[in-house]
């Protein structure tokens, strides 16, 4: 992309983010809302960063106490009362009065715009030289429902009507605003100026400014991008379906990139998935952020990871689950229905069945039996569990830390582990067997001898 991106004038972005969202119900911001397990807006942000855009305003206005860390990445302007679309932008005029490049305007509930479409929009307005203010980013609608209609002849954009404010042959028409333009920036506020409110919403549209650079004499163009990349979301459904939308483009770009997923529709990705290739990946399994998985690795079904790295040649579940802080050798094996948080694996280490290893360091090649609990927490505090290498321990084990067993070490089965076992030792931590010869048998006989006699 930075090879076309030289070409491209200087960019800047409008992101509004005013509106209330109601529709969603929430006391969360709709644009924080999360796709991938990254709020809307970061998506944007992160395409923006891909354009090496220079100057972000965001405009707030309903719950905009929510937005406040996004002053890092972005001049926020509030924006009160909310008088329309056209209102919105011209509140960036005290940031973007003096720019000279192109402003690209964008929604903050219209987060999976991708960035090599905004780059053809700046270049269908820069293709056509300076007497064209604006390109506006259109689609053709499925259900064109209540969008607003881009009238066209041929590659010029005339103007774009409202559906309230439609005729029934502009109703028919089923290209579509997207919202998103670009437009030359020392234009863009001369325009506003000109927008009035006198329509059916009694708002000042963003829209008209086609009708106004008209009036000037300046052009107006088009380019139309896919339905799904420019889909809104006002609802928890609309989020749903660009969950969904995105979760595809994960799942997509994965399998490019040399993994095999046995059913790609159960596997959800968050939007920092980091898998290597020949990784396979079986059927149910949930990437939480922050996973990253080495080549040559198996995840077997039904396993959820977050915040973790699995080293080559691992293997994980059926029915695992792996929490942040994990990092799992190569060649390590990870069973079924092992939980593990915040430990260190080494090369080859087996963790097959029934496990929770918390706050842990375990050696190369160990084997940690069946049923084996690292004992990490106190109600207080918590404490580390070292194992050494091919140590084994025995099948439900419970290691009380802090506890330190050592290389080679051997903790007998249903060993309750209070204190550190030196290098080749085994440890056995249980009641001692008693063996009552022939009471069972006895036992038997005199009870129904009883039941026979009632
Ligand atoms: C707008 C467009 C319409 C287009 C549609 C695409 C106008 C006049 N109409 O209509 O042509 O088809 O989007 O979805 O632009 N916002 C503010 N401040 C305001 C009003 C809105 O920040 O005063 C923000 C909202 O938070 C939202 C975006 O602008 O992110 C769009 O506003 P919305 O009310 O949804 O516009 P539509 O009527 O859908
Ligand atoms: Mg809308």
């Amino acid at each position: 992309m930075s090879a076309s991106l030289k070409d491209t004038p200087s960019l800047a972005a409008v992101i509004l983010a005013a509106g209330k969202g109601t529709r969603m119900k929430s006391g969360l911001h709709k644009v924080l809302h999360p796709i991938g397990g990254l709020p809307m807006l970061d998506h944007l942000f992160l395409s923006l960063d891909e354009l090496n855009v220079e100057h972000s305003v965001l405009i707030v206005g309903a719950q905009k106490e929510q937005l406040a860390a996004y002053e890092q990445r972005a001049d926020l302007v509030v924006q009160s009362p909310q008088l329309g679309t056209g209102h919105a932008v011209q509140q960036a005029q005290p940031v973007l009065g003096d720019f000279e490049g192109v402003a690209l305007i964008l929604y903050g509930d219209v987060p999976l715009i991708r960035p090599d479409t905004l780059l053809s929009l700046v270049k269908a307005l820069e293709e056509r030289g300076k007497d064209c203010a604006m390109a506006v980013l259109g689609f053709k609608a499925k259900d064109p429902a209540h969008y607003g209609r881009l009238i066209v002849d041929d590659d010029v954009l005339l103007t774009i009507r409202e559906w309230k404010d439609a005729t029934s042959s502009e109703r028919a028409v089923d290209l579509c605003n997207s919202g998103i333009m670009a437009v030359r920036a020392p234009l863009l506020f001369d325009l506003l100026a000109d927008v009035d409110n006198d329509n059916a919403a009694q708002e000042y549209y963003l829209t008209d400014i086609v009708a106004v650079a008209d009036r000037k004499g300046f052009k107006a163009v088009y380019d139309i991008a896919p339905e799904d990349e420019v889909a809104g979301v006002n609802s928890r459904l609309d989020l749903s379906a660009l969950e969904k939308q995105y979760q595809d483009r994960k799942r997509q770009a994965a399998m490019e990139a040399g993994v095999t997923l046995i059913d790609p529709q159960s596997v959800t990705f968050s939007f920092d998935t980091d898998l290597g290739n020949d990784v396979l990946v079986e059927p149910n399994v949930v990437f939480g952020p922050n996973v990253q998985v080495a080549s040559n690795v198996v995840i077997r079904a039904f396993s959820h990871l977050e915040g973790c790295r699995i080293e080559t040649g691992a293997s994980v579940g059926p029915f695992a689950r792996i929490r942040p802080g994990a990092h799992i050798g190569p060649d390590a094996k990870i069973g079924n229905f092992v939980e593990i948080k915040n430990s260190e694996l080494g090369q080859g280490a087996k963790v097959s069945h029934l496990t929770y290893l918390g706050d842990a360091v375990v050696g190369a090649d160990a084997n940690i039996g069946a049923g084996t609990i690292s004992c990490n927490y106190d109600g207080f505090f918590k404490y580390k569990t070292e194992i050494g290498a091919g140590a084994f321990i025995g099948s439900n084990s419970a290691l009380v830390a802090p506890v330190k067993i050592a290389d080679g070490a051997i903790i007998g089965a249903g060993s309750v582990i209070t204190s550190d076992v030196a290098e080749g030792d085994l440890a056995v931590g249980r009641g001692k067997q008693k063996t009552i010869k022939g009471w069972a048998k006895a036992f038997r006989e005199r009870m129904q001898a009883k039941k026979k006699g009632q």
